[in-house]
């Protein structure tokens, strides 16, 4: 099944019968795993999206007809049984790196470092949502300052116009968060941390 013939079926209907059947289709294609060729995690089952754990040959990612995934390879919902979560079930990946259940190699050959600073910026056109703390230092743990800047974020306070909906639409924050990183669309609080000066003045 391949994108193609699935737009094919909203072409079809002319007749009342024939939209009630392409929903019908639809609603089979939509339960059936084989139908969707996008990647799993891109329809947000993924566990890093929804606390969910994919096994590997469902992911997307993983080849399902080849061998070392469904024998050798060990299921990430087993390796990752231990990791901290959020209170959303989301794996806490800033917990999981500071208590040492992973070290993750810092270059290719591993024979690099890395160089976190600790510095946190934050935002305040947060509307009615307590303003948001934009923290250097567990993200410069596994990224280098190339990885943002300049291209995701100039680097200058105020000097992006950042917006939920832009971050949504997957631009600045939204570029890792809801892709590798926790979701933009559930724990506000893990980013809007930072209880507005004047709560209640417009
Ligand atoms: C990954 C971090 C992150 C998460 C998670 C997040 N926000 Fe935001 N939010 C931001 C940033 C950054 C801004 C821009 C602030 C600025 O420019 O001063 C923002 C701005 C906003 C604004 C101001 C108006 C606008 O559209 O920009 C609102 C309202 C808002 N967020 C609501 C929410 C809600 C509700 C949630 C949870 C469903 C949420 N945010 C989750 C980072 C986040
Ligand atoms: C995950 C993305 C990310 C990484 C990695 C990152 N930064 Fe930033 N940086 C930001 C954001 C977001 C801002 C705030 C931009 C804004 O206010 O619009 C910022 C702002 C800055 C500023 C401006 C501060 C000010 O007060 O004007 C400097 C300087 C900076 N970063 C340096 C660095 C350095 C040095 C590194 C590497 C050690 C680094 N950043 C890594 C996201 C990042
Ligand atoms: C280049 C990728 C990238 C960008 C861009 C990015 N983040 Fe992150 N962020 C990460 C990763 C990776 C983590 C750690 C994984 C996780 O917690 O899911 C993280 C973790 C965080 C945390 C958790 C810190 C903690 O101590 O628990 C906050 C808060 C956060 N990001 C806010 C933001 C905000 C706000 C923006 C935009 C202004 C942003 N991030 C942009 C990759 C990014």
């Amino acid at each position: 099944m391949n994108i193609e013939r699935r737009g094919a079926w909203f072409r079809l209907p002319r007749s009342v019968m024939g939209r009630l059947l392409a929903v019908g289709l639809l609603a089979i294609a939509w339960a059936s795993p084989a139908v969707a060729n996008e990647a799993l995690w891109s329809r947000g089952l993924h566990f890093q999206t929804e606390g969910d754990v994919v096994p590997l040959a469902e992911d997307g990612i993983h080849d399902p007809t080849n061998q070392a995934v469904v024998k050798v390879l060990q299921e990430p919902v087993e390796a990752m049984a231990d990791f901290p979560r959020d209170d959303k079930g989301i794996i806490d990946w800033v917990k999981v790196l500071d208590q040492g259940m992973i070290n993750p190699r810092k270059s290719l050959k591993g024979d690099e470092e890395m160089f976190p600073t600790d510095f946190d910026i934050v935002f305040t056109n947060t509307g009615s949502m307590p303003n948001v703390r934009f923290p250097h230092k567990p993200h410069t743990e596994w990224l280098t300052c190339a990885n943002c800047h300049p291209a995701i974020f100039l680097p200058q306070k105020g000097g992006n116009p950042i917006t939920m909906s832009a971050i949504i639409e997957g631009k600045y924050c939204g570029v890792c968060h809801g892709k590798v990183a926790f979701p933009p669309t559930m724990n506000c609080g893990r980013c809007h941390s930072v209880p507005r000066q004047s709560p209640g003045l417009r």
